[in-house]
């Protein structure tokens, strides 16, 4: 007979039945109690325990239903035969929790102008006297969502889409996501060095990623059914695609009967001369195209959208519609409100200056390892290698993190550092800036 020691708390608000089926529960997954071993009668138990039996009762009754116990008629009540389980091994962090008391200084964080606050809370506002759809909503987005990103598409990236093309996701690592559900199998290329969520959400899927060089032309996809680009702004070594590239890699793309990826991040942020058109506005058939509203808006609003070819699209719905895989409805909502408030507009306005602003303080401080680059957030300083990690550990004990090119190569062998210009005030930037320039000039 098993003997059960436990320490019920008559000051918890837990009540005792469910506090004694968690200490009895708890010995059975731990194995102190094993297969076959008989427990006390619930009489017995609830006397040793001083506790009313209707206690002791209730927590069997819920052992058994759960399988961790078994009555035996006339017997008593047993510790079920598949009653011990092997405990997992905690769980080990895969990716190491970035250090908080450090300032991020990335390609990812945008600047978000705090002036235009008023249009954020209208946003939200609408949302909270909206009524939820009563069901699961359609998974392609909300129509006048997708009403509104269609001719902000044709306005400001060259890309004329019925709303009907439109699909809203959570992001571009999502519409990524979607988009590797509906292409035939095979591998998808990816600059290298690129952007790392990309090539995680490609390989989480189970394909292979091929590196092909950033900034060479791609010429012949016929090793993958895919190719992920960056053309407006090549991340992370900031250059633009050119045109002549831009028509070789749509041939190769038509050649190999393959589609190319575009992640249209950060294109609107260019501030010497208008965004350059999207490579979807060449050609609808062979590119499909990622937005996101990280840039603009921020990046934890989880929102983006994607163009894609039609039997990929349909593909992509029909994936979506089964898996009941949407972009959230309160999101989608507030984000609607904030491009009709015209507020996405004024915030692209603003940041384009205060980036134009700061990647010409960043070229003066970096000189001559880098010019002042002219579009995004965000400037990438090739470096010899001791320079760039004499860099990097400076900044860190001054309390900035500032990324190292090398951990966004595969097989590229380039170093140096990235220096992102928009999560951070300008003081802050100054600061880090003094310290990588101290550096610099040796
Ligand atoms: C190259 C690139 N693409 C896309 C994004 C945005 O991704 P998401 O829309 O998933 O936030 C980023 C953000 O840092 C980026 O650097």
């Amino acid at each position: 007979m098993a003997i059960l020691v436990v320490d019920l708390d008559r000051t918890r608000a837990t009540p005792l039945g469910a506090q004694l089926s968690s200490q009895v529960r708890a010995r059975i997954t731990d194995g102190l109690l094993t297969p076959g071993e008989r427990l006390p009668s619930s009489r017995a138990l609830a006397r040793e325990l001083g506790v009313a039996r209707s206690v002791t009762e209730q927590c069997y009754g819920q052992l058994v239903a759960e399988g961790w116990l078994e009555g035996r008629h006339g017997s008593g009540t047993f510790v079920a035969a598949s009653g011990t389980v092997t405990r997992p091994t905690p769980p080990r962090p895969l990716v190491t929790p970035p250090d908080t008391s450090l300032l991020r200084l990335d390609s990812g964080t945008p600047w978000i102008d705090t002036r235009h606050r008023s249009a954020w809370r209208r946003a939200w506002r609408e949302v909270s006297v909206a009524t939820p759809p009563r069901g699961y909503d359609d998974p392609r987005g909300l129509p006048e969502l997708r009403a509104e990103l269609a001719v902000r598409l044709a306005r400001t990236r060259g890309v004329d889409v019925h709303p009907d093309e439109v699909l809203v996701t959570a992001g571009t690592t999502d519409g990524l996501r979607h988009l590797m559900t509906a292409l035939p199998p095979g591998h998808v290329a990816v600059e290298d060095p690129g952007y790392r969520a990309a090539v995680e959400a490609i390989r989480a899927t189970g394909r292979q990623v091929v590196d092909v060089p950033a900034l060479r032309p791609l010429t012949d996809l016929h090793s993958v059914v895919a190719a992920y680009v960056t053309p407006a702004h090549q991340h992370p070594l900031g250059p633009s695609m050119s045109g002549r590239d831009r028509l070789a890699l749509l041939a190769a793309a038509r050649a190999a009967d393959a589609l190319v990826i575009e992640d249209d991040y950060d294109s609107e942020f260019r501030y010497d001369v208008a965004p350059i058109p999207a490579l979807a506005s060449l050609d609808r058939d062979r590119v499909a195209y990622l937005g996101t509203a990280s840039k603009a808006v921020a990046p934890s609003l989880r929102l983006g959208w994607l163009v894609a070819p039609a039997p990929i699209r349909e593909r992509v719905e029909r994936h979506r519609a089964a898996a009941h895989d949407a972009a959230s409805w309160p999101v989608q909502r507030a984000f609607l409100s904030l491009l009709r408030d015209g507020y996405v507009d004024r915030v692209v306005r603003s940041a384009r200056r205060v980036y134009a602003d700061r990647a010409v303080r960043v070229a003066a401080a970096l000189t001559p390892y880098v010019e002042a680059p002219v579009a995004g957030m965000y400037a990438t300083v090739v470096l010899p290698r001791p320079l760039a990690l004499a860099a990097h550990r400076d900044a860190r004990d001054a309390g900035f993190d500032v990324p190292l090119l090398a951990d966004y190569c595969r097989s590229a062998d380039l170093h140096g550092l990235i220096v992102g210009f928009g999560g951070c005030t300008d003081v802050e930037l100054d600061a880090a800036l003094a310290v990588l320039s101290r550096v610099l000039r040796g």
